[in-house]
């Protein structure tokens, strides 16, 4: 394999290439702003700054020449090169900042420049914190500021569109987002205006940055010039936790960092899967934090709103399930639900009732999707619904064919209990769901199902690929399972509590659907064969060839923290 040099240490390479993109990853820091891995090579903003030098070759014979020391003679650049859009190549050799003055001198000066018009937000910018200006101005950057004129001033607080806040003074002009509409949306809703120290992101007039992904360009920025409408101002972000998770907006499955601060969802932000969504999702995902906290069922009722313990709640679902088993029994599972749960319900409807019916109703949103992420099936877990033998339906058909039927049970699905639900008051029945919907105090038992953040479970996208979900809210039943599983920063090395900004107002009396189940199958002495996710995890495995390769593990994986756009650890 060809092998290249940096900073003293060889390298092997393959193919093509571009030596910043290469070094990440590796010990090896350069550090950059405009450059990202899925948009063109500007090369405007100089971070990436290093010595490049080829060792020399003897004209006449084609072989390297080295010293009297056997050392490689190497003729350097005259100047130093951008490192995201050199290519490495064979005998090539390169010094970074590690090893040159250059460099250095070079990446100090570019900072300053930067630096001339950049306002000294930082006590007050949403970006502190995770903000690579700021990051490397602090490891590289110039002691204090030479400059004493007055700072150029440029708009504030700009409406770029529904959903970003433009502070154009903050603004370095890398035109990572300018490039994000023109080559990933290709809305084209952004350039970039006037001229000199005067110039910044803006919309045609009139036009307003309304592009579907358009919230993605907040995560490009390297400085805090963009702002999400919906967070901006609401959490510091030291003051929260990120768990890698993935959105239920539809059957894309992309990957998500979710940000919790009191145990509530500040944000969501794009996590790198280049299988999935690569470096992006849509603002719908995004926007989609308030279904966490608002209308949450939160412990067991009975019929007629009657709040009753956990365990007198599942002992009438079990008397209930006792009473009809002979019956013919409706099974709704649910596209929202994770594939334990599904399971676990296909799993009882093999123990009790006779000519039993099993159905998800289907949630399609015609002209949703589009051609990049956006998909018409906004359910995250269809797939596992149609695998494990669901029959799709539509809403209808409970209206329709609910009288055929001694009794039902229903699972996580808000949507069609909205529809169905004065329907499903009508006959006896247990319902598992997440939030309170219309006639929900006339079912017989209504369970507290957590939601896709509040327990560990696998969804498989509409590309057929199992997701293991994990839990990033705490709920107030946790077992010694759940506390491993949870986001280490949580808990300090003693077990005791880091996030300082727990409010129980936002710790829900939930449990995964899976789980309650169990317990109400094992109530009405039928033994469904699972106890723990681990063993729910091995059945499934067992039984379907999709999550074979699937590992078990309450740890999160180091490399799961990791910034999507700047190369550089978030926690
Ligand atoms: S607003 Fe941010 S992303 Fe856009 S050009 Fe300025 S610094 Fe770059
Ligand atoms: S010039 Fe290389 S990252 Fe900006």
């Amino acid at each position: 394999m060809p092998k290249f040099n940096i900073d003293g240490k060889e390298y092997e390479f393959e193919g093509k290439a571009l030596l910043l993109q290469y070094t990440f990853g590796t010990e090896v820091e350069i550090p950059y702003f405009c450059y990202h891995p899925a948009m063109s090579v500007p090369t405007n903003c100089r971070m990436c700054l290093v010595e490049v030098g080829y060792q020399r070759k003897n004209r006449e014979t084609g072989e390297w020449v080295f010293d009297e020391n056997q050392k490689p003679v190497v003729d350097w650049g005259r100047k130093p090169a951008t490192a995201c859009n050199t290519q490495v190549s064979e005998g090539m050799f390169v010094k970074t900042r590690a090893t040159s003055e250059v460099v250095k001198t070079a990446q100090e000066g570019v900072l300053e420049y930067l630096l001339v018009n950049h306002p000294l937000d930082c006590p007050i910018c949403d970006q502190a914190g995770e903000c690579p200006l700021q990051i490397w101005t602090y490891k590289y950057g110039p002691e204090g500021s030479r400059f004493e004129e007055s700072k150029v001033h440029k708009p504030k607080r700009i409406e770029l569109g529904p959903n970003v806040i433009l502070d154009a003074e903050r603004c370095i002009n890398c035109t990572r987002c300018t490039r994000f509409t023109e080559e990933i949306s290709h809305s084209h809703q952004l350039t970039i205006i006037s001229r000199g120290d005067k110039n910044h992101p803006s919309t045609a007039p009139g036009v307003s940055f309304d592009d579907a992904y358009s919230m993605n360009v907040i995560d490009l920025c390297p400085v805090g010039a963009l702002t999400a409408r919906q967070s901006r101002f609401k959490a510091r972000a030291w003051e929260m936790n990120s768990t890698p998770s993935i959105c239920n907006g539809c059957s894309k499955g992309c990957n998500t960092y979710v940000w919790i601060r009191d145990n509530k969802v500040i944000r969501h932000t794009p996590k790198e899967n280049l299988a999935i969504n690569q470096y992006w999702m849509c603002d719908a995902g995004r926007l989609n934090t308030e279904q966490y906290t608002e209308n949450r069922v939160s412990g067991v009722k009975l019929k007629g709103d009657i709040p009753v313990a956990f365990e007198s709640g599942l002992r009438k679902a079990a008397d209930l399930i006792k009473h009809h088993s002979k019956g013919r029994i409706l099974f709704v599972g649910s596209p929202y639900a994770s594939a334990e749960s599904n399971y676990a319900l296909k799993e009882l409807s093999k123990k009790i009732g006779k000519d039993n019916e099993m159905v998800f109703v289907n949630h399609t949103e015609k002209g949703w999707g589009d051609s990049f992420l956006r998909r018409d099936d906004r359910t995250p877990n269809a797939a596992s619904c149609k695998m494990m033998g669901y029959k799709e339906v539509d809403a209808h058909f409970l209206k329709e064919k609910l009288h055929l039927f001694e009794m039902y049970i229903v699972i996580e699905d808000d949507i069609m209990l909205k529809e169905a639900g004065e329907i499903l008051s009508h006959k006896p029945g247990i319902v598992f769901a997440s939030h309170y919907f219309e006639e929900s105090e006339r079912v017989e038992v209504l369970l507290p199902a957590a939601m896709h953040i509040e327990s560990q479970g696998i969804y498989v996208n509409e590309q057929n690929i199992p997701q293991y979900v994990r839990q990033v809210k705490e709920i107030r039943q946790m077992s010694p399972e759940m506390w491993m599983g949870l986001s280490k920063s949580r808990l300090d090395k003693g077990a005791v509590y880091k996030d300082k900004w727990r409010d129980i107002e936002n710790v829900f009396d939930v449990l995964p659907t899976w789980h309650m189940i169990d317990k109400i199958a094992e109530m009405a002495g039928i033994n469904l064969g699972f106890e723990s996710h681990k063993e729910i995890f091995g059945k499934m495995k067992h039984d379907y060839e999709v999550f074979k390769t699937m590992k078990f593990s309450y740890k999160i994986p180091k490399e799961s923290f990791k910034n999507t756009q700047f190369e550089f650890a978030i926690t």
